[in-house]
């Protein structure tokens, strides 16, 4: 039988990754968090200092990453704050449009998919890398409130930031996400779009998880 795979999709601070991670925890099930492998390659690309296409699709290939305890380590050492800064994110958006990156990260995360199943997130989990996926989310909120949430994340990180500068970048980021020419962002036709801008976390969760188990999906109750 197939590993079952839960794939949620969406914009910048759509809420994707807190929502997978914990509908993954209410299931029983893995996680992967696929923008991290890109902001990876972007880390590794902003030091290495440099936007080579062959040269990043190869440390995209070779680099040695790993997951735990939701921490990512690249070469044994922790990254996790690294690639969340801003810096990292944006980078992460212009190595994310190589198509010879993108095809060294497809294996990658198609690793992740273990018994008894798997919820990923992303921007292209539905179309591209699990298209078998059985349940297909495309996760989404209006821009204001997407940006509010990532000045709120930052804020509590006690990293500073600027509200209007934070608009604009996202803006940026998705317009670059949605028309880049390999796996743009945008719904599987076989996807249901669902708009968290009114809704709480655990308002999505539950009903991501209900959907989940009107189709048979994760063994804890
Ligand atoms: O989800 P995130 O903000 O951590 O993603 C960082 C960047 O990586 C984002 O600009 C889009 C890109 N990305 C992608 O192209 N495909 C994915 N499956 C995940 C992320």
């Amino acid at each position: 039988m197939t590993v079952p795979v839960i794939a949620i999709d969406g914009p910048s601070a759509s809420g994707k990754g807190t929502i997978a991670s914990r509908v993954a925890e209410s299931l029983g099930f893995h996680y992967l968090e696929s923008g991290a492998l890109y902001r990876l390659v972007a880390l590794l690309s902003l030091r290495h200092d440099t936007l080579d296409e062959a040269r990043l699709a190869g440390l995209a290939a070779s680099m040695d990453a790993s997951f735990r305890g939701g921490r990512v380590f690249l070469e044994k050492q922790d990254v996790s704050e690294d690639i969340r800064s801003e810096a990292c994110g944006n980078r992460a958006s212009k190595v994310a449009r190589m198509p010879a990156v993108r095809t060294a990260l497809l294996k990658r995360q198609r690793a992740f998919r273990q018994p008894p199943g798997l919820v990923a997130d992303g921007r292209d989990m539905a179309t591209v890398v699990f298209p078998d996926a059985s349940l297909k989310i495309f996760l989404t909120a209006n821009p204001e409130v997407r940006a509010e949430r990532r000045y709120k994340q930052l804020k509590e990180k006690g990293i500073s930031a600027n509200l209007r500068a934070l608009s604009r970048d996202l803006a940026e980021r998705d317009a670059r996400d949605a028309s880049r020419a390999v796996a743009p962002l945008a719904p599987a036709p076989d996807s249901q779009v669902l708009d968290s801008s009114a809704l709480s976390i655990d308002e999505v969760v539950e009903r991501i998880v209900g959907w989940c188990r009107e189709r048979h999906l994760g063994g804890r109750s």
